[in-house]
């Protein structure tokens, strides 16, 4: 009997108690043992739920119990959540977990310990909800160098960028109605801000090379600042916006961001709405490979945690390699100025406005879109420093 402790009991806690329970014969046949849900943490009480009596509030409960030997941590935040699976990793449990902003900003450090006692990190949730692309990243694209990584990593702006352009939504409305349904962080400011999606992508990026950069420290800008206008131009140029973590490898050093991005029609993520993410991975042998799927919400989230705990079960005495990461230094880091795309310019007159390379001009609502060919980073300052308030946004074009 594998006894398994759950730590949070929110939306995808009670959806990982839901899957272990709803799929218990399925699982236990495909594993080949019996498992057991012997203790949930959380700070309520849940007098109403049929795991009642699993509830328990001192971690140490857990931590001290040595039947205790797969935790799955769904708390959300940095601490104590990373306190936690320190200590249960440290005592000898193996700990999966949907928590991102841990594995972005503790991950070395917790892949370590995890390979030092002889057990498993996995972290399966963390991108892309119910998406399996962390294990197929590790294993299945082993063979390759992973040259571009793009993906809509978060279902709560995607859900409301596509509100936006098909329903006319309030930015307010839709944001409401994404929490509703459970897809926002606790501080929804992380979704629409970026800094969801600049966690998630620093961790496809350590997948891809090994090092893990600070998702501080990346280029993040959320989706506050759209407009509808904005939008209709965007459709206008067929396109979309999305909200794009992007991962390149540049030589031997790495560029990461997260922006509203342009996203053509001939690409497959431009089609990707609602809370689905995907994620298009540029491959040197294989090409691109797309991963895609709901990206948030209760069972598919929970049913990527109990992947991990399934692994980790049926693993439990193989010698699986463990993941080894390192963290970026600036060394590593490519120069952000050297990046080039095409751009869409948003003006509120054309008075003025110097002639762009290759550039359309398109009308919405009394801005003026104006698309180019490829520029740097670079290049966009000098033109955003010599438009001044005449230019209102800049939109990358993927
Ligand atoms: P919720 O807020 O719904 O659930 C978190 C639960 O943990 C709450 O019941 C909370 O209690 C409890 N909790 C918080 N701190 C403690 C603590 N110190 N001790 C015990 N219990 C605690 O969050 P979600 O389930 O939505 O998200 C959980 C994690 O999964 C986050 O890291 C999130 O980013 C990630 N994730 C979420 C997805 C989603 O679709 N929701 C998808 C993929 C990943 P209380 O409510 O009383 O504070
Ligand atoms: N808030 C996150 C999102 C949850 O909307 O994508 C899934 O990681």
């Amino acid at each position: 009997m594998i006894n398994i402790a759950l730590l949070g009991f929110g939306v995808v806690g009670s959806g990982t108690a839901e899957v272990l329970t709803e799929n218990k014969a399925l699982i236990e046949a495909r594993l080949g043992c019996e498992y057991n849900i012997k203790y949930i943490l959380d700070l309520r009480d849940f007098p109403n739920s049929p795991f009642c009596d699993r509830i328990v509030h001192d971690f140490n409960t857990i931590l001290n119990d040595p039947e205790v030997s797969v935790v799955a941590e769904m708390m959300g935040g940095s601490h104590p959540a990373y306190d936690f699976t320190k200590a249960c990793l440290e005592a000898g449990k193996s700990v999966v977990t949907s928590n991102k902003e841990v594995v972005s900003t503790f991950g070395v450090e917790l892949c370590a310990i995890a390979k030092a006692h002889g057990v498993r990190y996995l972290f399966e949730a963390s991108v892309g909800g119910g998406i399996p692309v962390i294990r197929p990243m590790i294993n299945d694209l082993s063979s390759n160098k992973i040259n571009k990584i793009s993906g809509i990593l978060n279902g709560t702006t995607n859900f409301i960028l596509t509100s936006m352009r098909d329903a006319d939504a309030s930015f307010d409305a839709a944001l409401k109605e994404a929490q509703r349904l459970g897809y926002a962080e606790a501080n929804p400011s992380a979704d629409v801000d970026g800094i969801d999606a600049a966690r998630k992508i620093v961790i496809l990026a350590a997948l891809a090379s090994g090092k893990l950069l600070d998702p501080k420290s990346i280029s993040t800008t959320g989706i506050t600042k759209i407009t509808l206008e904005d939008s209709k131009l965007a459709q206008s140029f067929n396109c979309s916006i999305k909200l794009i973590g992007y991962a390149e490898t540049m030589g031997d050093k790495l560029l990461a961001f997260v922006s509203p991005r342009l996203v053509p029609m001939s690409n497959p993520l431009s089609r990707i709405d609602g809370v689905f993410n995907g994620i298009l991975v540029d491959a040197n042998m294989v090409g691109e490979v797309m991963f895609y799927g709901p990206g948030a919400g209760k069972l598919p989230t929970a049913s990527a945690v109990v992947a991990d705990i399934i692994d980790v079960i049926a693993n439990r005495d193989a010698d699986v390699k463990p993941l080894v990461w390192e963290s970026a230094t600036d060394a590593d880091l490519a120069d952000m100025g050297e990046y080039s795309c095409r751009r869409m310019f948003v003006f509120n007159t054309m008075d003025g406005v110097p002639m762009l390379r290759g550039a359309q001009v398109k009308e919405c609502g009394g801005v003026f879109g104006v698309m180019t060919d490829e520029m740097t980073e670079k290049e966009v300052e000098k033109i955003t420093s010599a438009c001044g308030n005449k230019l209102v946004s800049v939109y990358r074009v993927l």
